[in-house]
């Protein structure tokens, strides 16, 4: 018989977002009448914007000619969209990224956990506790973790709680790390770090010698000048920290898929020997073997993103995910509940209201209001008692969802 990855049973039932989609199924099939509004993944409600439209198509047209069709792209992505990510997302901003520092790819799920290829599997790693759960995952399928508890924590995992205690701003760990995953704005508590917390996280990585897996997939969302929107603001961040990014929150890219991962070209790690090595050339490596390239129509339609008309129509799309984060926020806080996150980010974060936990309050909320939401502590264990609601929904659907858990908690 052959051997199977044992890492995968250590895992919790399903991935937090199937399961839920099990439960909603179970209720709809049992209640068919009942309108449910799905708040809970935070996938995309509108259309593309018509500029990316437009050059999807025009992309399309070309592949349908000899001389204009292509086949294997580059892996690491086209330098058209290399050029323009660099141009518009960083030097714009006056940040340091160069083309050839960005890998383009089929999003940003994917590459923060692939980029676990290119680490070895003894390094101390620290996620903050909730967390987008695909971090914590794929290092128990890498094998850098011991059994999990039932609160969700596993062993070896260093957990960094960000509740309303501390402000929703993670501790620095009190033992040596290597790995730090951070995420902002974050999911799933929608709220921001400042320069100086960021700065923090990049004294203590640069002091530790520890590198930083910073998403910035929300990024498009902040409204507050002085939140940095990537790492690489922070000086000494290019010693110290890989960035993600994607086109799925910004230019409702859920479903086209892409993004891209920034490895500077002086980020270093460690070989058993001592000696350090640049992690560049790993990441380039491990995508020239085992990644065939976005696809040229989607390299393309993401191009269109940086074009003036693309940035207004993104521009519009955030706005309206914005007003509905804030329609959200207001309505729960005007029926007495504590809410947080949702003005930089498209993610509200409440604390159940009578205490109740977070899968009660989800089971509460769905059978009484036919509402679907995220429970908190599917995020981790510091998530518990609270819950998660996305603002990825249209107009409508948005105002039904607020008079109905109006209605419910009155
Ligand atoms: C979420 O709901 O947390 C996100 O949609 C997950 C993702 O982007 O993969």
């Amino acid at each position: 018989m052959t051997f199977v990855n044992e890492n995968y049973s250590k895992l919790k039932a399903g991935y937090l977002f199937p399961e839920i989609g099990r439960r909603v199924t179970d209720f709809c099939t049992k209640n068919p009448d009942a309108n449910v509004i799905r708040l809970g993944i935070g996938d995309v409600t509108e259309p593309l914007p018509a500029a990316i439209v437009a050059a999807m198509h025009k992309a399309v047209d070309e592949m349908a000619n000899r001389e204009s069709f292509r086949g294997y792209g580059p892996e690491q992505g086209y330098s058209f969209l290399r050029d323009a990510v660099a141009e518009n997302d960083y030097r714009a901003r006056g940040i340091d990224v160069s083309a050839d520092e960005i890998f383009i790819s089929d999003g940003s799920k994917c590459d923060s956990g692939n980029i676990l290829d290119i680490f070895g599997g003894s390094n101390r790693v620290a996620v903050t506790d909730p967390v987008y759960p695909v971090y914590v995952d794929t290092n128990v399928m890498a094998g850098n973790t011991g059994d999990g508890d039932d609160s969700g924590r596993y062993e070896g995992l260093v957990y960094l709680p960000v509740t309303a205690e501390n402000g929703f701003v993670p501790a620095l760990p009190e033992e040596d790390v290597d790995l730090i995953y951070l995420c902002y704005p974050n999911n799933p508590t929608g709220t921001v770090a400042t320069r100086e917390t960021l700065k923090t996280w990049v004294d203590y990585a640069r002091d530790h010698e520890a590198i930083i897996l910073f998403d910035a997939a929300y990024e498009a969302y902040i409204t507050d000048e002085s939140i940095p929107h990537s790492i690489y603001e922070i000086e000494g961040a290019r010693d110290v920290a890989i960035e993600f990014r994607s086109f799925s929150k910004n230019a409702g890219f859920t479903g086209v898929r892409c993004g891209l991962t920034i490895v500077p070209k002086e980020l270093k790690g460690k070989t058993a020997d001592g000696s350090k090595t640049n992690l560049h050339p790993l990441w380039s490596r491990r995508q020239s073997t085992k990644f065939n390239g976005t696809s040229y129509i989607v390299q393309r339609a993401a191009e269109a993103a940086y074009s003036p008309e693309g940035k207004a129509q993104i521009g519009e799309l955030i706005n309206f995910y914005l007003t509905n984060a804030r329609l959200l926020r207001e309505g729960l806080e005007s029926a007495g509940v504590t809410v947080y996150g949702g003005v930089n980010a498209p993610y509200v974060w409440l604390q159940t209201p009578g205490g109740k936990s977070s899968w009660d309050f989800f089971d509460d909320l769905l059978q009484k209001a036919h509402l679907v939401g995220t429970p908190g502590s599917g995020f981790g264990a510091s998530g518990e008692g609270y819950f998660r609601l996305s603002a990825f929904n249209s107009r409508a659907n948005v105002e039904e969802a607020v008079q109905r858990f109006q209605q419910m908690i009155a």
